[in-house]
């Protein structure tokens, strides 16, 4: 579970063979909570950041199903941290309390989200001194 604790570059299970791949995300494996959202990103302009917030208690896995973009993170406590996502056989754990943009995006990326929680106005901060405040407290 110590991926699942700072964000960490883990593997998507894949099926390949010759005809192709097939990457599965489940509950419990590797997704361990709930699985009870999946959003996606996808014509997004290659100079566009995306983000720009933290979350409360949402856990994430961001995966570049085609692509690819960099994920950045900031703790609120001066660490800093950013993953360039190229390949749909590895996701990006985001657990709760990290300031994340998405930028860097390539022509026809897409990014495919898990997430532990529904869509949750509430559970976002996106007022970065608020972050900070909150990641500090
Ligand atoms: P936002 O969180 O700002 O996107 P990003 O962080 O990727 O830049 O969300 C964009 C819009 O989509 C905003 O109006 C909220 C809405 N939204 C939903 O309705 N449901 C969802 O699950 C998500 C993630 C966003």
């Amino acid at each position: 579970m110590t991926e699942w604790a700072t964000p960490t570059l883990i593997d998507v299970p894949a099926v390949h063979d010759e005809l192709g791949a097939l990457g599965v995300v489940e509950k419990d494996y590797p997704f361990p909570y709930d699985l009870k959202r999946v959003y996606f990103l996808y014509d997004v302009p290659s100079k566009a950041v995306r983000g720009s917030h933290a979350h409360k208690a949402l856990h994430q896995l961001i995966v570049a199903v085609s692509g690819s973009f960099r994920v950045n993170l900031d703790d609120g406590r001066g660490n800093t941290e950013s993953f360039q996502l190229t390949s749909p056989d590895k996701g990006l754990t985001v657990p709760p309390g990290y300031w994340r943009t998405l930028d860097n995006f390539s022509s026809g990326s897409a990014a495919l989200v898990f997430a532990s929680e529904v869509y949750t106005p509430s559970d976002y901060i996106r007022d970065y001194d608020e972050f900070v405040a909150w990641a500090q407290a």
